[in-house]
Parts: structure tokens; sequence; C-alpha cells
């Protein structure tokens, strides 16, 4: 679209850290933007700090100026607080708007939300795209990863803003439409559940080192730098090198020796459980993270849980660094396996008609969850999930024979040894399960009639569908 006068590209709400990073970001790629917050200090900081990118950036302290500032149809992106915010704005902003114009939620709102915004405003004329945006304010500022739902129409009218914004893996812009409505913001919320379920996994291993093999913060974090050269190369593990040879500049000591082991969250892990079930999916990683953050809360319990329940001492075989580090790329696997079957299941359930292959290509670079073995999945996923399960394309499957012996020696040797591997462990169970021909359901079906005369299939194919219980 040709630029009209001096008019802004595009406008941007909420210049709190991603807000901001991202107006900057889209006024570097040589795009006029209008910016508004509703504390209008953050624009005055913004304006200060913009530099040479000051001159693309049109800064309007009232909603009306911000409005008449951009060129039509309007394109507003949104970044401000999830939930009750965004439904606060967009009613402060809709009698400005005209028909055609079009609303872009960035921030992490529940799907369920986004699906209800769009269908509102279609009934007013206005598109609503919800975009999910990865990478934290690095990533805003200089390409996150962009996951957006919302009709075509009004994707074809911002997308080359977009992908100007978004990371580069090879040359390819890490952005898409992924689906209609709410179907960006689902896939954020399940990158944020893999991200959980990363996250904990990590911790899992660097509690087995910092409680089973008595290391320090900054040899364990050098073993990560060592792994990042390997399969394991991504940017949790980068971090994770670095956050543990980071000392406290108060105390001197290791930074992560100084932290309280109590874990925040603000819902996207929790959502994607909830969907999960809802949808009858496994996702065991990504709730077993979930729950750690839970128990992460409860510091107290825990203390007296310790004076009450001393350690049982057990024999238990040590755990070799070679055997973590393929552990961890197992359950790696495994955790990114669940979220790409949610993503299937709810694509069905929706009628999304989402390309996974898409969404596995925009996670390569610019969101938190990207790693190397992202390439890989994006090539599985295009080479088609046997049965929706990821683990049984050629590429993962020969990654996990590789791997599972040392996830199985691992969280067994860590049972042992009283170190909790909640996550490693849903994992493991969750692959097991996939490879086991016959499970031992018929029992729970039997016992279900027993007491409920629920029924159940025959083997044999018999007509008898009740036990001859007494
Ligand atoms: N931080 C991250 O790494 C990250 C990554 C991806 C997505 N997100 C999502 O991006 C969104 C913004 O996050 P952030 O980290 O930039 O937050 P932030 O730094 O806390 O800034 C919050 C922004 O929301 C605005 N706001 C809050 N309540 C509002 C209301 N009722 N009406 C209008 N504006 C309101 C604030 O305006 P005032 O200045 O007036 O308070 C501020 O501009 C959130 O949905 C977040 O979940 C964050």
């Amino acid at each position: 679209m040709a630029e009209t006068g001096n008019k802004a590209r595009i406008g941007l709400i909420g210049l709190g850290v991603m807000g901001a990073n991202l107006a900057l970001n889209i006024a570097e790629k040589g795009f006029r933007v209008a910016v508004h917050n509703r504390t209008p200090g953050r624009i005055r900081s913004l304006m200060e700090g913009a530099g040479e990118l000051a001159g693309h950036l049109a800064p309007c302290e009232t909603l009306a100026d911000f409005v008449d500032t951009l060129q039509k149809p309007r394109a507003i992106i949104l970044m401000i607080k999830a939930g009750r915010a965004v439904d606060e704005q967009i009613r402060a902003l809709l009698p400005h708007l005209d028909k055609g114009d079009i609303l872009i939620d960035g921030g992490n709102a529940d799907f369920h939300d986004t699906r209800r915004r769009a269908r509102e405003l279609a009934g007013k004329g206005i598109d609503f795209i919800g975009m999910g945006v990865s990478g934290g304010a690095e990533g805003a500022r200089h390409g996150p990863s962009i996951m957006a739902g919302g009709p075509v129409r009004a994707w074809e009218e911002v997308h080359d803003v977009i992908k100007a914004m978004a990371a580069r893996f090879n040359g390819e812009p890490c952005a898409a439409l992924v689906g209609p409505d709410g179907a960006g913001h689902f896939v954020k919320t399940v990158h944020n559940g893999i991200e959980y379920a990363d996250m904990q996994m990590i911790a899992e291993i660097y509690g087995i080192l910092r409680d089973g093999e008595g290391r320090s913060a900054d040899s364990i974090g050098k073993l990560f730098a060592e792994w990042n050269d390997g399969p394991l190369q991504s940017y949790l593990i980068e971090i994770t090198a670095r956050v543990l040879q980071t000392r406290d500049p108060e105390t001197g000591q290791f930074i992560v020796d100084v932290i309280e082991d109590r874990a925040g969250q603000k819902g996207t892990g929790r959502w994607t459980v909830i969907e999960a079930l809802k949808l009858g999916q496994a996702a065991s990683a990504i709730s077993a993270a979930v729950d750690a953050r839970v128990w992460s809360a409860m510091k107290e319990a825990r203390k007296n849980g310790e004076s009450l329940f001393p350690p049982q001492k057990e024999f238990a075989p040590a755990i070799l660094e070679a055997d973590m580090e393929k552990a961890l790329l197992a359950a790696r696997i495994i955790g990114y396996a669940q979220g790409f079957s949610l993503m299937r299941a709810a694509s069905d359930h929706h009628e999304w008609d989402m390309d996974l292959a898409v969404v596995a290509r925009i996670w390569r670079a610019g969101c938190i969850i990207r790693s190397g073995l992202l390439d890989e999945i994006a090539v599985a996923v295009r080479e088609g999930m046997p049965h929706d399960q990821l683990i049984f394309s050629p590429a993962l499957r020969a990654r996990l024979n590789e791997t599972r012996g040392s996830l199985r020696r691992v969280v067994s040797s860590a049972v042992l040894q009283e170190l909790q591997v909640p996550a490693m462990s849903a994992a493991l169970a969750c692959f097991e399960t996939l490879r086991q021909g016959r499970g031992t359901a018929n029992l729970v079906q039997a016992q279900r009639d027993f007491f409920g005369q629920h029924g159940f299939e025959r083997i044999d194919g018999g007509t008898d569908r009740h036990g001859p219980w007494v």
C-alpha cells in the first residue's frame, strides 16, 4: 500500500516493554507509526529515547489525534495488558473507527476472548486480528516470531508491515497468518506451554547437577554452554548458561543462588493444559511444568515436608553428563510433540485448517522456544505426522531411538536419588505409553462395567458387551 501524505501507515497503542520496542522496530523498517499510550509519560520517554527513529514516529496524546493520524483503512496494534484492558481500549477506540479498519491485539490474550472480540467487531465492520508475539523485549525490538489469526483480507492489508518487523530464518520472515479468529493466540498459548515444559526440564537437569552432583552454578552453566553447541542448541539453553554464570553484584554469589525458588505464571501454561483437557489431548509434560510452578509457590509447605519426611537413601546409579544431554533432548521432543498434537486437535475442532508446518517454520527464529530442533520439526511436520504424533515422523523417531535410553536412565536414577523430575517423567510416561500397543485400559473398562454397567468392546468382536459380574 502506498504512503498517503504524512499519515502513519500503522498505529500502536501501549508503549510498555513490548509496545515501545515494537514501535521502534516498525519505525526502523521505514514505516511511519502513530504511537499512543494511556499514560502520556511513556509516549515522551519513547520519543526521548528514539534517536533518529523519532522521525518515523508520530506521538499522539489523544485517541482522536491518534486515529486521525492514520491512513485508511486504519490498522492499529494494541500492545497492552491482556484481559479487561483490551475490551476497555476497544470500547474507547470504536467511536473513532470506520468500517474496514483493522484492530490487531498483540498481547497474550486468551484465544476465547479473541474469538469473542472478532465476532463482536465483525458485526461492526471492523476486522480483528489476534496476534501472538514471542521473543520478549529483545525480540520485539529486533524481530519477534509472530502468529496471527484473523480474516485473510485484513492480513493482506498489514502483512508487509508485520513481516518486516518479524525475525528472519534463512531470509524467510517468521510471521504468518495461521488461521482465522483465535488461531494465532491459540498457537501463542501452546508456544508458551511448550516454553513452560522446556524451562522446567532444563531446571530439572540443573537440579540433578546441583543437588545430586553438588556442582556449582557456574560449572553447570559451562556445561549448558557446551551443550548449546550440540543438538540441544536453543535460546533457552543459551540463556540458562549465561544466567548460571552471572554473579549477584551485591553479594558476589552466583545470582541463581540468591533467587527464591518460587516461580510466577501469568496463565498461558495453564490455558494450554485446560484446552488440552477439553480437547481430550494429553499435554502431560506441559501440565507437569505448570504443577511444578504451583508447588514452587508452596514454599512453607515444602519446608515443613522436608522436616517431616527426611531422606531415605537408596542406591542409584550415577547419572552421566552424556545421558543428561540426551535425556533433555528426548524430553524436549516429547514436549514439542504434545504441543503439536494439541494444535492439530484444536485446528480440527475449531475448523481452523491450520498448517502446522507453517507454525514450525515461524518458530525457528525470534521466539523463546527457538532451537536447532525446530528446523528438524518443521521438516518432520511437512512430511506428515502419522496418527497426529510428531514423534512417529522418521526424523524424530531416529532422534528418540538415539536418546530414549538416556531419558529412562536419568528419570529412574533421579527418582531413586529423590531428585524431582516431574516434566521429564511425564514425557517419558507419554512416550512409553505411545509405544505400547496393548495397555491396561482393559482392566479399567472391566471396573467401569462392574460398578456402572458402562460396557466394553471385546477384542474378538463378540456380542457380549458386559461382564458376568456376581
Ligand atoms: N513482556 C514480554 O516478554 C511479553 C512477550 C509477549 C507478549 N507479551 C504481552 O504483551 C502485552 C504487553 O506486555 P508488556 O510486557 O509490554 O507490558 P507492560 O510493560 O506492563 O505494559 C503494559 C501496557 O499496557 C497498558 N495498559 C494497562 N492497562 C491498560 C488499560 N486498562 N487501558 C489501556 N492501556 C493499558 C499500559 O499503559 P500505562 O502505561 O498507562 O499503564 C502499558 O502501556 C501483554 O499482553 C503481555 O502479556 C509480553
